[in-house]
């Protein structure tokens, strides 16, 4: 099996990235070595940390009209529904499924990482930050056509 471990292979150099993708591992780390009476609540924990991780980075992807949102979103989507299947075999008793699919997990989340994810984290270094700090001048002032 697949046992995720943090390294800085994992970096992206976008620290909102960087910090959900550590929580990540976390997570699944825990949910690796889990007991089989403790593997439903730590992949509930898994679950549940997907749902926002995913939802950030679809947010990045939407906001900036990120040019392959479309493919990435789409596989945020299909892991996280296998995710919401393996939690009802976890809950149903059936964690020999669940465990091949943590280290399944385990081995995309790192392709994804330094493939989606570290253009994703390339394009969101070179936006600026959502919240505009610099004021435009409204109406004429500095409405000067350019030359040309
Ligand atoms: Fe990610
Ligand atoms: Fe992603």
């Amino acid at each position: 099996m697949n046992t995720v471990e943090w390294s800085d292979a994992l970096l992206l150099d976008y620290e909102p990235m960087d910090t959900v993708h550590r929580e990540f591992v976390d997570l699944l780390a825990a949910a690796q070595n889990a007991s089989d009476a403790a593997l439903p609540q730590t992949w509930a924990a898994v679950v549940a940390h997907t749902v926002r991780h995913f939802g950030h980075e679809d947010e990045w992807m939407q906001r900036t009209g990120f040019a392959s949102a479309d493919n990435h979103i789409m596989q945020h989507r299909v892991v996280l529904n296998l995710l919401r299947e393996g939690l009802a075999m976890a809950q149903a008793g059936q964690m020999d499924p669940v465990r091949e699919m943590a280290g399944e997990l385990a081995a995309w989340f790192a392709k994804h990482t330094q493939t989606l994810d570290a253009a994703l984290a390339l394009h969101m270094r070179r936006e600026p930050p959502p919240v505009a700090t610099v004021h435009r001048p409204r109406g004429g002032r500095g409405a000067h056509a350019s030359p040309g």
